[in-house]
């Protein structure tokens, strides 16, 4: 069986700590270590001079190779091209890109040189698996050096249609290099539906099936994969987590109120002022709600070097100390607003104390906080989702969560109204419905899905002619009516 090389800008390297890895390196980790394979990256470190060998740790037959990056790199790759121009870009926010030539200059450097360390390290029959938006050209430049292996490349965040990608300056290179993979797999099916599109304006031509492209002497297959959590776990993981003092201590600071849980890096595809801003509706419109809930919304700072996020930082702070000045009483606070990084498990046993989660991106590529904090509740008695009709996770929990647009804030106030009056029953039938989803598309089966679509047909003379049979379940195996189709993206 061939080694898996796994390659994405962050290596969740294993915890000296013994703290849970996140689901994507669990599922990972899993597949890397049934087949043997190395995982390769940044290290999150930044040296004046990095080392041309990367630094390599072996952990339960797993290989971690990891490079430091100049302060140059990180300026111009990370902070740059990838953060304040392909992030924007690709989450429909081309008002907020800054695009600057030498940003792309780094962008293309480092993705080479990424390349340079990956040739000598990989053999000819490994697969090699990319991941994000970090590394889109890395496959044409180790096809230009001669390797001919299997190349997969999977976006966690969204692809926007043609014309908002050609507002990306150079965008063959980037955007456009993803047709040098074999096989380029998305989130939802709109997503996969725009790349198609955007290669067709570059004279690419459908593949009958609608699966593939041929496109500059070459075919790249296009597939469907929504990414999972480990559902089991996480629920056992919540139920443990909600005996422990924290989270009891947590229950009591609550004083019996009713609890809304928001929890997102604080980013602008996050559509955290909206959501203050539909709070504060809620408060203004509902006084009978007043001092019978309290919402903890969960932000930890994220990309503090792009001016973008420290401007979203400080307007969310004044923003939310304003509407616990307009509301708050001398034994209620409306809103807890907190800037701190909780552990998985803390997190777990706060979605299982929670009624409801707001969770109301204006753009994103899955959402696994929606996904998690369904697998945290009690069936017996479980909150409420509402969730934005822009992510991802929406075309997979369409049937159960309360769909909102997050530019509708009288809308989302008045869902959030009826989310902490739902009956009983109603709030189990909904729940039920998603666990089913969740618990047959979990993370362990999104890896395998990809990697079966992934690897070299057994019948190569059709190797281009359709997708292997477990992407084609990947994308037609939501019941009718759950697709992207019955939730307008873009409406
Ligand atoms: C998103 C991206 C990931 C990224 C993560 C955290 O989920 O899809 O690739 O790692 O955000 O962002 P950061 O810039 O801190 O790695």
């Amino acid at each position: 069986m061939s080694r898996i090389v796994v390659v994405s800008n962050r290596v969740a390297l294993p915890q000296k700590s013994g703290a849970p890895a996140g689901g994507l390196a669990v599922a990972v980790n899993a597949a890397l270590k049934d087949r043997g394979g190395i995982w390769f990256g940044w290290s999150g470190r930044i040296a004046p001079d990095p080392s041309d060998t990367p630094q390599a740790t072996k952990h339960a037959g797993v290989t971690y190779a990891v490079v430091d990056l100049t302060n140059e790199d990180y300026q111009e790759y990370y902070n740059g091209f990838a953060n304040r121009v392909l992030w924007p870009v690709l989450h429909y926010r081309v008002d907020l890109s800054e695009f600057y030539r030498s940003d792309l200059s780094g962008y293309i450097r480092v993705n080479r040189m990424f390349a340079d360390h990956l040739e000598k390290i990989i053999r000819p029959d490994d697969i090699l698996w990319i991941h994000d938006y970090h590394m889109m050209p890395l496959a044409k430049y180790l096809r230009e050096r001669g390797h001919n292996n299997r190349i997969g490349f999977f976006l966690h965040i969204p692809m926007p249609p043609a014309d908002i990608i050609q507002a990306l300056p150079q965008h063959a290179d980037t955007v456009g290099a993803l047709a040098h993979y074999d096989l380029v797999g998305f989130q939802t099916e709109g997503d996969r539906e725009n790349f198609a599109r955007y290669l067709e304006t570059r004279g690419g031509q459908t593949t009958p099936d609608g699966n593939g492209c041929d496109i500059g002497g070459r075919r790249v297959r296009l597939g469907t994969f929504p990414v999972g959590i480990e559902t089991g776990a996480f629920a056992r993981r919540a139920r443990h987590a909600s005996r422990t003092r924290f989270v009891k201590a947590f229950d009591e600071s609550l004083s019996g109120r009713k609890l809304i849980i928001g929890v997102d890096r604080l980013d602008y595809s996050k559509g955290i002022p909206n959501r203050l801003d539909a709070y504060d509706q809620f408060l203004r419109t509902q006084p009978d709600w007043h001092d019978r809930v309290t919402f903890v919304q969960i932000t930890p700072k994220s990309r503090t070097d792009v001016p973008e996020y420290q401007d979203m930082d400080r307007s969310v702070s004044h923003r939310a100390g304003q509407i616990n000045g307009a509301y708050s009483d001398v034994s209620w606070t409306p809103l807890r607003y907190v800037n701190r990084t909780y552990s998985r498990s803390a997190l777990a046993g706060f979605y299982r104390r929670a009624d409801v989660a707001l969770v109301t991106p204006l753009r994103d590529g899955m959402n696994l906080v929606a996904k998690e904090f369904v697998a945290a509740q009690d069936p017996a008695d479980p909150g409420v989702l509402l969730l934005s009709q822009f992510a991802g996770a929406a075309s997979e929990l369409g049937n159960g969560a309360l769909i909102v647009n997050p530019h509708d804030t009288e809308g989302v106030a008045v869902t959030l109204r009826r989310a902490l009056e739902m009956p009983l029953a109603e709030r189990r039938e909904r729940h039920r419905r998603m666990m089913r989803v969740l618990e047959e598309h979990d993370i362990n089966r999104w890896a395998e899905d990809y990697l079966a679509a992934l690897e070299p047909d057994p019948q190569p003379e059709r190797r281009d002619i359709a997708l292997p049979r477990a992407a084609m379940r990947s994308v037609v195996r939501l019941p009718v009516g759950w697709g992207s189709s019955a939730l307008p993206r873009g409406a």
